[in-house]
């Protein structure tokens, strides 16, 4: 049946339509990096998330001395290629030696990241955070202290963690359970330095990092280090510099070659109410997300300007997602704010779909963008899980990420889409394509808030499996009662005589579909 093509758009019902046709060109390869995460000692994400802990919210978890063995099953199950560590905010206050040696002789101290309080036992330090990397599957990637540390504890710190030869250091790392050296290869100097990390201005930022850059490449000249850029669409009201990447970039001078990467982070702010938002708000908060790609092409078109000849930094979305109103104290959202900040928030299909809209623009600037971390793993802002004593909760936005697991190391492709408008501009239905030598995997994003698409897939190969991702409403939640809500289902395909696929996508949705190589 050509289910597309006999779908009259005049009988009254407005139905959508699509095309969809997969190319052949190649945009570059998906790198697993794009499918990174952020773990920061911020609210329940760290202690009484990943790690059990000894938190009453956490008690009953399914815990060993460790990480919770659920947290873990389903985030290696995701999978999780990267995982940052130990901030964010975090970062610029956080001493690495106070998370060595016998945990029950840590000192206690103060964690302030994010306006929080909090007492940190520093039980989860480097050999703590470096076996759940392990456990995950996940490449580690680290970030100094500038705002509080010196260039020589980040220098030691890179010796404890990398360095094979005898040192009093790396022997102590030996004494304490680990003689070889894990060899991370990402370091961020500082973390936005702009502001939490020291209210640096551009310049002063630049001459600290050539500092930082030079000394950790005498000790491990390995290293990929990732250096502070900024979004440059700052709040209006905001004191930040919007030209920060310019004024960094130009102090760089001729030391441009030594950054890797360079960072920025994107936060989608403006979508309303985290639930029971309205059309216009639903709407808002996917273009916010779609225009996460004209900023990482826009820093990647400075990175491009400053770069020398043959040498080829790129861009880290090293945070991103959406923070509702509801989980800060900053920034637009006219709706009543929780106190105190706990950084926890309901998390939603619209969050889901618009994380999807992100890994499309990622897939696109897969050449000049060389990692994205959702902010943040468990618990904290968009988490893909959620705890609350023993439930483990995967959230709207795990289920997107699981959907794209093919796309994981695959070589993007160009899609050309066909669609109906949205009535409030743009198109209803956008999708990426990659390709493996197992096949090709298509994913579709329906954004109309109310209506159905018919989509037609031109794509070469059998469909081996197809699965959408829907719910009644797009303010739909998991929870420990309800934890399959939002969850992934088979996605009803019809093959046209022409050899296209043809389906319905429900309004709010998405859906991937896997084809195989073989021939038809
Ligand atoms: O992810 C929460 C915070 O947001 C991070 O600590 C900081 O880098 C950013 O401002």
């Amino acid at each position: 049946m050509d289910c597309c093509r006999d779908v009259p758009v005049s009988k009254g019902k407005s139905v959508p339509q699509a095309s969809i046709s997969v190319g052949e060109e190649p945009l570059g390869a998906i790198s697993p990096r794009l499918y990174g995460h952020f773990a920061e000692h911020l609210g329940r994400c760290c202690y009484g998330g990943i790690w059990a802990g000894d938190s009453a919210a956490s008690k009953g978890a399914a815990a060993v001395d460790g990480p919770r063995t659920d947290v873990v099953a389903a985030l290696r199950e995701l999978p999780v290629p990267l995982l940052r560590w130990p901030g964010g905010c975090y970062a610029d206050h956080y001493h690495w030696r106070n998370g060595i040696g016998a945990p029950e002789s840590r000192p206690t101290t103060l964690n302030t990241s994010c306006g929080q309080l909090e007492p940190d036992t520093n039980g989860i330090g480097t050999h703590e955070f470096m076996a759940l990397a392990e456990r995950l599957g996940a490449e580690p990637y680290l970030a100094v202290n500038v705002g509080t540390g010196s260039i020589q504890e980040a220098c030691e710190w890179l010796e404890y963690v990398n360095v094979g030869a005898d040192s009093s250091l790396t022997r102590l790392r030996a004494t304490n359970g680990h003689p070889e050296p894990w060899g991370v290869r990402l370091w961020g100097i500082g973390n936005e330095t702009w502001d939490c990390g020291g209210r640096y201005d551009a310049a002063a930022y630049a001459h600290e990092y050539r500092r930082y850059a030079t000394m950790l490449r005498h000790i491990d000249p390995n290293v990929e280090l990732v250096a502070v850029g900024m979004e440059d669409e700052p709040l209006p009201e905001s004191m930040l510099d919007r030209d920060w990447n310019v004024r960094f970039l130009e102090a760089l001078g001729p030391n441009v070659g030594l950054m890797d990467h360079l960072s920025i982070h994107r936060y989608w702010i403006r979508g309303g109410a985290e639930t029971g938002f309205d059309e216009e708000d639903y709407y808002t908060l996917l273009t916010e997300a779609e225009s996460t790609e004209s900023l990482i092409q826009r820093t990647a078109a400075r990175l491009a300007h400053f770069a020398p000849a043959g040498h080829r930094a790129r861009v880290a979305l090293d945070e991103y997602g959406v923070w509702h109103p509801e989980a800060r104290n900053w920034g637009p959202g006219d709706v009543p704010r929780r106190t105190p900040v706990t950084f926890e928030q309901s998390n939603t299909l619209r969050d889901a779909l618009a994380v999807a809209i992100a890994f499309e623009g990622f897939h696109r600037q897969c050449a000049v963008l060389s990692m994205a971390n959702l902010a943040q793993v468990v618990n904290v802002l968009q988490s893909v899980i959620v705890t609350d004593g023993a439930s483990c909760v995967k959230t709207p936005t795990y289920h997107a990420f699981a959907l794209h697991r093919p796309h994981i190391g695959a070589d993007a492709i160009e899609v050309d889409v066909a669609s109906a408008a949205l009535p409030a501009g743009g198109r209803a239905v956008s999708a990426t394509a990659s390709r493996k030598e197992a096949g090709t995997a298509v994913t579709i994003v329906n954004r109309d808030f109310r209506n159905a698409a018919d989509v037609e897939i031109h794509c070469p190969g059998n469909v081996d499996w197809s699965l959408v991702l829907t719910a009644d409403t797009a303010d739909a939640v998991n929870s420990a009662q309800s934890p399959d809500r939002v969850s992934p289902r088979a996605l009803e395909l019809h093959r046209t005589a022409a050899g296209a696929s043809c389906g319905t996508i429900p309004a709010h949705s998405m859906a991937t579909i896997q084809y195989s190589q073989r021939a038809l």
